[in-house]
């Protein structure tokens, strides 16, 4: 068995900055209240045409494989984590493939949302552990702003998410004791409604109570319809007191969990990197765990919530600015819709 380490990261942030006072151009919102409650200060948007879930991948990925010290030539799978692909179907894995030259290797997309990017990179630790890659690309990005309502209506989902992307390469490494120690992957589908976009889906309303979108006809015509836009039911749906009471309990569980697997204790930890969901979540978490500031890294309050991309981004930021060094022992953890959540630990 090999150990699996990053050997690139890479992130990249659309130009286009919206304040929350550019926010309130669209609905009532204020920067009082978005930063109370979320921390949030600003976020960024791609562009509406040319700029896209894959491309902004390519970006971070390009990063990614050139701190590696390898060509996107070298690449033998890639991982895609997204919950806004530029297609319903394909998937941007192949899209980036095709795109940046690669050799017809494997690609695989991941959707599971805020948790993505853990579960993407636990199926790269697995490949290469057991020796069959040695350099796994995996990309973790979204281009929310294509599907939020950003009308009053959707206020307290739009006003939290953002568009950018993060990649790293995994590879195989000698150096015992380094790399991902362990990564720890759990789902609880009983809230799966409670943060969701319904649509487009085969569901046929099912889930929903007072669905007001059966077809009028006996076959399809329920992937999207006008109405669905109209009444908002084709935007995505937060119980966010719900995602928020659930998220305080499973973050310091399955980094608990993480610490217990290795025989380490939450003073080992130097850099926790959590998925930029809300500060106010992080930084219950923080408490919870008695970790002082200088190990927690939040962004939140630059990029908004940028689901699969969260992560990566963070661990990139951090890592560049030099908060992240060699033999740091560094915990990623992510929790989200699903509801699905999950560690990694790493030793940098
Ligand atoms: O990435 C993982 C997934 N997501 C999360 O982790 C999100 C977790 N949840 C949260 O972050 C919080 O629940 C939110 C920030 C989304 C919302 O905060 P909240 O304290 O739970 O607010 P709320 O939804 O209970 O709404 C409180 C009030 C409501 O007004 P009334 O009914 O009290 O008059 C909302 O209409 O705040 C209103 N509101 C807003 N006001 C101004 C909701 N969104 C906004 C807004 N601007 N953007």
């Amino acid at each position: 068995m090999f150990q699996s380490h990053i050997a690139g990261v890479g992130y990249y942030v659309p130009k286009n900055i919206y304040t929350n006072t550019d926010l309130t151009r669209f609905m009532e919102t204020s920067d009082e209240w978005i930063q109370e409650r979320t921390g949030i200060q600003e976020r960024r948007y791609a562009d509406r045409i040319g700029e896209t879930t894959t491309t902004m991948g390519i970006e971070a990925a390009q990063i990614a494989i050139e701190r590696a010290g390898i060509t996107a030539q070298d690449i033998d799978f890639i991982v895609f984590a997204t919950l806004s692909p530029d297609y319903y179907f394909p998937g941007c894995g192949v899209l980036l493939q095709r795109e940046m030259g690669m050799k017809e290797v494997g690609a695989l997309d991941v959707r599971n949302q805020c948790s993505g990017f853990i579960y993407a990179l636990s199926i790269a630790d697995q490949f290469v552990k057991t020796g069959m890659y040695k350099n796994v690309l995996v990309v973790g990005s979204e281009k929310h702003s294509f599907a939020l309502d950003y009308s009053t209506r959707g206020r307290n989902v739009s006003v939290i998410f953002g568009d950018g992307a993060g990649a790293v390469v995994i590879q195989p490494t000698m150096e015992e004791g380094s790399g991902i120690l362990s990564t720890h992957l759990h789902s609880d589908g009983a809230d799966a409604e409670k943060l969701a976009m319904y649509y487009p889906g085969a569901s046929g309303g099912i889930w929903l109570e007072n669905q007001p979108n059966w077809p009028d006809q006996e076959l399809g015509g329920m992937l999207m319809t006008k109405e669905m836009l109209e009444d908002g039911t084709a935007f995505p749906y937060m119980d966010g007191q719900a995602v928020f009471k659930k998220a305080v309990v499973k973050f310091p569980e399955v980094i608990a969990e993480a610490l217990a697997k290795n025989n380490l204790s939450t003073k080992d930890i130097d850099m926790l990197i959590p998925h930029q969901a809300n500060l106010r979540i992080s930084q219950f978490v923080q408490k919870i765990l008695k970790l002082s500031d200088d190990k927690v890294f939040n962004n939140i309050q630059k990029y908004g919530n940028t689901t699969a991309a969260s992560v990566p981004i963070a661990l990139c930021e951090a890592w560049e600015q030099g908060h992240i060094k060699k033999g740091d022992l560094v915990c990623l953890a992510a929790f989200g819709a699903g509801f699905t959540w999950g560690s990694a630990l790493i030793r940098w």
